[in-house]
C-alpha cells in the first residue's frame, strides 16, 4: 500500500480540542461539544497539511498569532459553517410574509409616509433566501411604490461568493413553485442565473453576527429572516444574537427563524403573533417602559 497520496493523519488531543473550539466560539457563537472533536479532527486536517503544521496547538497559535490569521479564519469559517439552503424554503412562512406581514407593514408605512422597506436576512449562506424574498416582492403590487431593499450577509465568503454570483443548480430549485425559474432566471450552462430585476433588490456582503459594531451600522429593519443559524449557537450565543436584531428592528418590525427554532427561555421582549400559516416574533410597537402616560 502506498502512502504517497495519504498524508498520516495527525490526532488532536482534548487540550488541543478545547483551544480551538473556545477560539471559534468567540470569534462567531459556532458551539461544538465534545462529541464534535472527531469532526473539527477530521475537517482541519487539510488545513494543517496546507500550512505544514505538526500538531492542532500550532494551529491554534497560528490562527492567532501568524501575519496570514485574517485569511485562515476565512477559511476555517468556510470549513465549519453548514450552509444548506434552497429557493422557496419553508413556504407557510413565506405565505405569511406576503399575505400578512407585508400587508401590515404597508398600512403602518403608508400612515407614516414611509415609503421604504428593508429587510435582512442574516445568514444567507449562498443566497436562495434574500433571492427568493426579492422574487416574492417583485410580484407584489401593494410594494409597487416603495424602494425595497434587501440585505444578505454571512460570516462566509466562499457562500458569499456564490450569492454574488447568483448561478444556481438544480438543487437550489427543489421547492421552486413553477413558473418562478422561468421569469427570473437564465439558463447558464447547464445552471441558472438569476436576472437583473431580481438581483437589483439585493445587496450582498460579509458579517459576522457577533461583531456588534458592525450589526448596528446596518442601520434599522423592518423584516428579520434569521433562519436555520442560531440552530448552531448555545443559549448564551443565541442571546446576544436575537439582542442585536431586537435592537436593529424598528418598533413593530418582525423576526422570522426557522420552522425548529423558539424563543423560548431565550428571551420575553418578542409579540409572538399568531397568523394564518405560522407563528412570527414581533418587536412590540411600544416597549412597556416608553407608555404615552403623564
Ligand atoms: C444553514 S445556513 C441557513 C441559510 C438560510 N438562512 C436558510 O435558512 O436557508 C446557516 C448560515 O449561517 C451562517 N452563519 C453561521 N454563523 C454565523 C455568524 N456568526 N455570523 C453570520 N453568519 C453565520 C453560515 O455561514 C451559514 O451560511
Amino acid at each position: 500500500m502506498s502512502f504517497l497520496f495519504s498524508s498520516p493523519s495527525i490526532a488532536m488531543s482534548m487540550d488541543e480540542f478545547q483551544l480551538i473550539r473556545d477560539f471559534v466560539y468567540h470569534y462567531c457563537g459556532l458551539n461544538f461539544s465534545e462529541d464534535s472533536k472527531y469532526l473539527l479532527e477530521k475537517r482541519l486536517a487539510k488545513r494543517l497539511q496546507h500550512l505544514q503544521l505538526e500538531s492542532f496547538r500550532d494551529y491554534y497559535y497560528y490562527l492567532r498569532y501568524n501575519k496570514d490569521k485574517d485569511q485562515e479564519l476565512t477559511e476555517l469559517i468556510d470549513l465549519l459553517t453548514t450552509n444548506e439552503t434552497y429557493f422557496f424554503r419553508e413556504d407557510f412562512q413565506l405565505k405569511t410574509l406576503t399575505e400578512e406581514i407585508l400587508p401590515e407593514i404597508v398600512r403602518q408605512k403608508e400612515k407614516d409616509k414611509d415609503r421604504r422597506i428593508r429587510i435582512w436576512s442574516a445568514g444567507c449562506s449562498s443566497g436562495e433566501e434574500p433571492y427568493t424574498i426579492a422574487m416574492l416582492l417583485l410580484d407584489n403590487p401593494l410594494l409597487a411604490d416603495f424602494q425595497v431593499d434587501i440585505i444578505g450577509t454571512d460570516i462566509s465568503q466562499r457562500v458569499l461568493q456564490l450569492a454574488r454570483k447568483g448561478v444556481y443548480g438544480t438543487s437550489s430549485f427543489r421547492a421552486t413553485p413553477p413558473g418562478y425559474q422561468e421569469r427570473f432566471f437564465a439558463a447558464a450552462d447547464g445552471k441558472f442565473r438569476v436576472n437583473d430585476r431580481v438581483r437589483n433588490l439585493v445587496t450582498v456582503s460579509h458579517l459576522n453576527l457577533f461583531d456588534a459594531p458592525r450589526v448596528a451600522l446596518l442601520g434599522r429593519m423592518d423584516i428579520i429572516f434569521c433562519r436555520n443559524v442560531i440552530i448552531y449557537f448555545d443559549m448564551a450565543a443565541k442571546k446576544k444574537v436575537v439582542d442585536s436584531f431586537f435592537q436593529r428592528l424598528r418598533p413593530g418590525g418582525f423576526l422570522l427563524l426557522g420552522h425548529s427554532e423558539s424563543l423560548m427561555n431565550i428571551t420575553n421582549v418578542f409579540t409572538l403573533r399568531h397568523f394564518t400559516h405560522d407563528m412570527v416574533y414581533q418587536r412590540p410597537h411600544q416597549l412597556p417602559f416608553e407608555g404615552g402616560g403623564a
